[in-house]
Formats: C-alpha cells, sequence, structure tokens
C-alpha cells in the first residue's frame, strides 16, 4: 500500500517526495531522501540521461560502469522482446536453452587461453561468490581439500554477497555484517601515487606489489589458498592501473603455489578499457574470470564466471556435481540481450573505438591538473579516477570529516545540479570516478572536463 496521495506525471508514474516512500535505495543514507527526494532518471539516449523535471545529464557513469552501448538503442530492446515471446523463462538446472548455449560459445571464443566454461549468474557479486565456491571445490576434487583461502587487495570492492563481501577490502562495509566468511586476506594494492618508495619505478613497485601476494600465500600456507581475486584495474580507491610486469609476476606465483587466478572483471570487461576481457589487454590468463555489467549494456541483468578446461575437467567426472546455481542465472531474456550486444559492440567497432579515443580521454581530463585540488588523473580505456588532495606539492589527503563535507556535502550534488551524473567517492582517498559510454568521444570529454573545472574551483574555494 502506498503512504500518501501522489502526483503523477504524464506518465502515470509517481513523483515528488513522497514518491520514494516505498523504495529502499541502495548503500544510500535513507534519512537523507526525508524531505528531499533522491534524483528521479525516466529517460536516456546515447550517453544522456534524463530526470522527472525534464532536465539532462551527460551520462559519466555508463549507469554504474554498465550501459556500453548508450541508452536508448531499440535493437537490445526488441532482442530482449523476441526472446520474451519465444521462451521468456527457462533455468539452466539440468536444461539449456539455445540463447545461453550461444552466448557460452560466444563469451569461450573471447576469452583467452582455454577459458572455455561459462557458469551464469544474474550479476557480478554472484559471479565472484561462484568462483570462490568453484575454487574450493577444485581442491576437494583434487585431492587438497585444505585449500579453501581467498586473497584480494587493499580497498578492493568484489561485491556484497556474504562470499563477496568476504573478499572486499574495504572494511567499512563489511562491519555492519560481520561475521563474514573466515579465509579472505588481504594484500596492498597498485596504488602508484601512495607508493612513495616506488614512485618513479613502476616496474618496481610492481614486482614488490606482487611480491606482497606470494608473502601471503607462503605466510598462510600454499597448502591453505585457494585463489587470488584481481580486478584488472582496481576501481575501489580510484582506478588503480596494473604496474608493467605486475600480472605477469602474479600469474607465475599464482603457478608456483597451485593457486587459482580469478579476474574480477565486473567492470573491466566488454569494452570497458578497449578489449572484450581486459586481462587480454594486460597479457595475462587467469584461471577464472568473473563479469557482469556491460555484457548487456544494462537492458537485461546478467553475470558469469567463466573458467578454464583445468578448472571445470574435476567437475566433469564420474558423478561430479557443482552444488550450486541461480533460478534467474542465464536467464534466456538477458542472453538474446546480450548477444545482440554484442553483436553491437562488434558492429560499431566500440572497442576499436576506445583504443582509438583513450590517450585523448586522458589527455583531456589530465588538464585538471592545473587545479590545486587535483591531485592524481589515472585510469586506462573510458576508466579513470581523478584523486582530489588538500596540498599537490605533498599529497595531503582529507581527513574524515573534510572529505564527508567535501563529497557528500558538495560534489556530489553539484556535478549532478551541473549536468554530470559521475560519482564521488572516498572508499579510499576521495576520487571522482568517470566510465562514459563507449560511444562517447571528444565532445563528451570537453562537457566533462568543463563541468569538473568549474564545480572542483569553486570546490577549492569552499575550502
Ligand atoms: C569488481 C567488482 N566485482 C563485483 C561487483 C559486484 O557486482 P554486482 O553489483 O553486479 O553484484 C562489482 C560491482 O561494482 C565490481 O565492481
Amino acid at each position: 500500500m502506498t503512504t500518501t496521495e501522489q502526483d503523477v506525471t504524464a506518465t502515470g508514474r509517481p513523483v515528488g517526495a513522497d514518491a520514494t516512500a516505498n523504495l529502499w535505495l541502495h548503500f544510500s543514507r535513507m534519512g537523507a531522501y526525508r524531505d528531499t527526494p533522491p534524483p528521479v532518471i525516466v529517460r536516456g539516449e546515447g550517453a544522456s540521461i534524463y530526470d522527472d523535471r525534464g532536465r539532462r545529464y551527460l551520462d559519466g557513469l555508463a549507469g554504474l560502469f554498465v550501459v556500453q552501448a548508450g541508452h536508448g538503442r531499440r535493437a537490445l530492446a526488441e532482442a530482449a522482446a523476441r526472446q520474451a515471446e519465444e521462451l521468456a523463462f527457462f533455468p539452466l538446472w539440468s536444461y539449456a536453452h539455445p540463447a545461453a548455449i550461444e552466448l557460452s560459445q560466444r563469451l569461450a571464443a573471447a576469452a583467452p587461453g582455454d577459458l572455455d566454461r561459462v557458469f551464469f549468474t544474474t550479476g557480478g557479486s554472484e559471479a565472484v561468490e561462484t568462483a570462490w565456491k568453484v575454487a574450493k571445490q577444485y581442491f576437494k576434487l583434487t585431492g587438497r581439500p585444505q585449500k579453501t583461502k581467498v586473497i584480494s587487495r587493499a580497498v578492493a570492492y568484489h561485491g556484497t554477497t556474504h562470499g563477496a563481501l568476504s573478499i572486499t577490502g574495504i572494511p567499512a562495509l563489511k562491519e555492519a555484517f560481520e561475521p563474514l566468511v573466515p579465509g579472505s586476506i588481504r594484500v596492498p594494492n597498485t596504488n602508484l601515487y601512495r607508493a612513495p618508495l616506488f614512485g618513479d619505478d613502476p616496474e618496481a613497485f610492481g614486482r614488490w606489489a606482487a611480491d606482497q601476494i606470494e608473502q601471503a600465500i607462503l605466510f598462510e600456507g600454499p597448502d591453505t589458498v585457494a585463489a587470488v581475486f584481481l580486478e584488472p584495474v582496481q576501481n575501489a580507491g580510484g582506478c588503480f592501473p596494473p604496474p608493467p610486469g605486475y600480472f605477469a609476476r602474479v600469474r607465475e606465483i599464482c603457478d608456483r603455489h597451485d593457486v587459482l587466478l580469478v579476474s574480477d572483471e565486473v567492470i573491466c570487461a566488454f569494452g570497458r578499457l578497449g578489449t572484450t576481457f581486459a586481462c587480454e589487454k594486460f597479457g595475462y590468463v587467469p584461471d577464472m574470470i568473473t563479469c557482469a555489467k556491460g555484457m548487456t549494456s544494462g537492458y537485461s541483468p546478467i553475470g558469469a564466471m567463466i573458467a578454464s578446461a583445468r578448472v571445470v575437467e574435476p567437475f566433469l567426472r564420474g558423478t561430479a556435481s557443482f552444488a550450486h546455481g541461480y533460478t534467474f542465472g542465464g536467464h534466456p531474456v538477458s542472453c538474446a540481450v546480450a548477444l545482440a550486444n554484442l553483436d553491437v559492440i562488434d558492429e560499431e567497432g566500440l572497442n576499436r573505438r576506445v583504443l582509438e579515443n583513450e590517450g585523448a580521454f586522458r589527455a583531456t581530463l589530465e588538464r585538471l591538473l592545473d587545479l590545486p585540488i587535483v591531485g592524481d588523473v589515472r585510469g586506462d580505456g573510458y576508466f579513470y579516477g581523478i584523486e582530489l588532495v588538500k596540498d599537490r606539492a605533498t599529497r595531503e589527503t582529507f581527513d574524515a570529516a573534510e572529505s564527508e563535507r567535501l563529497l557528500r556535502g558538495f560534489l556530489s550534488g553539484a556535478l549532478f545540479e551541473a549536468g554530470l551524473y559521475c560519482r564521488a567517492d572516498d572508499r579510499g582517498d576521495p576520487v571522482i570516478q568517470l566510465a562514459p559510454p563507449l560511444i562517447c568521444g571528444q565532445a563528451e570529454f570537453d562537457e566533462m572536463e568543463q563541468i569538473l573545472r568549474s564545480v572542483l574551483t569553486e570546490a577549492w574555494a569552499r575550502l
């Protein structure tokens, strides 16, 4: 039952402060919306989104690192409708359907090495959850049942379900839900900006950072460690690309200790960095890939865990079975939309477009380095973080209260009001995150830069 009478838009949808009274927003301070309703986004077209007041915003985050092909694509909506008419639903529990079969073939063909077995989920957390469970059972099936622990990096986000949250390296997100799944260990991430000992030598930093993984494996005991979960470019903390040589060394370390390497590409896959899978861009072959978000450009939800032939092999023996699944994992409509989305990415050359334009995106954002509040601009492809600092020379960051005032008190609202939807985030040091749809080019880069310039200038003046 609704709580109050509400105004309605021309489409009959409720608007106004009470419109969201029944809606529990994700990762949100609900108290903040008691008097002021959250923005209500009603429509998207290309790289633009529109709210219920008819105002346009540049979608600088592709929704949530999702809308690769841009908003308002009729072909993707039609693919969903066609599939819903033909076979709206059937589970992958001991049955298959054509859209899942075709999508698994397509993903296997695009994945590196012999990663050719696809387990579908409905999103990224479930894909990560699945990968950990596969790793544990893989070692039980192959006679090393003590290998159960996982290693991941500080400040990395890997999802919200209990297993995925345990792998997540952000204590503040975990506190409320402790105790979590035991056996998850943190190592340092690849934040070169905050690695004073290696500032001038990214290769040495990469060696050091990879070696921290080996140290952790040795400290825990190689017989107890099942997997290492790493994003190709770590999102939380503000886009940490891998230093040169990092992944090659991590691969060697994992091989040496028989630990599975999981490439968590929930954000980085499907063109975000200009390749279908991001491990390809950095030249490594993991044992599993987890992916979701951009697979359908968000027109329908889906995720996947893709395993190598070696990992799946013991599950194919005798009566072995992976007792794990999701009713909606590999939903026919989502699989059909994913296939249509991969067609769009191919036909319009969106990966190539990202590779051709990534330098221009970087150069445009680097113009902001003339502002005293901008400490670092880093990222890869169409995936960037801008770190904000109190003192550029010393790289001094903001304390918690300052960061709160700066990000929540000003920047988030001001950037949106100025017409840019993006994310001001302080899961690590304060950063602004940008990940526009892959159809964007110089015009949108300039628009982002101009809005950021004026809002960041005002933020500095207020400090
Ligand atoms: C690297 C990574 N892994 C996992 C997840 C969780 O995905 P989902 O929100 O689809 O459950 C995310 C979400 O942002 C992510 O960035």
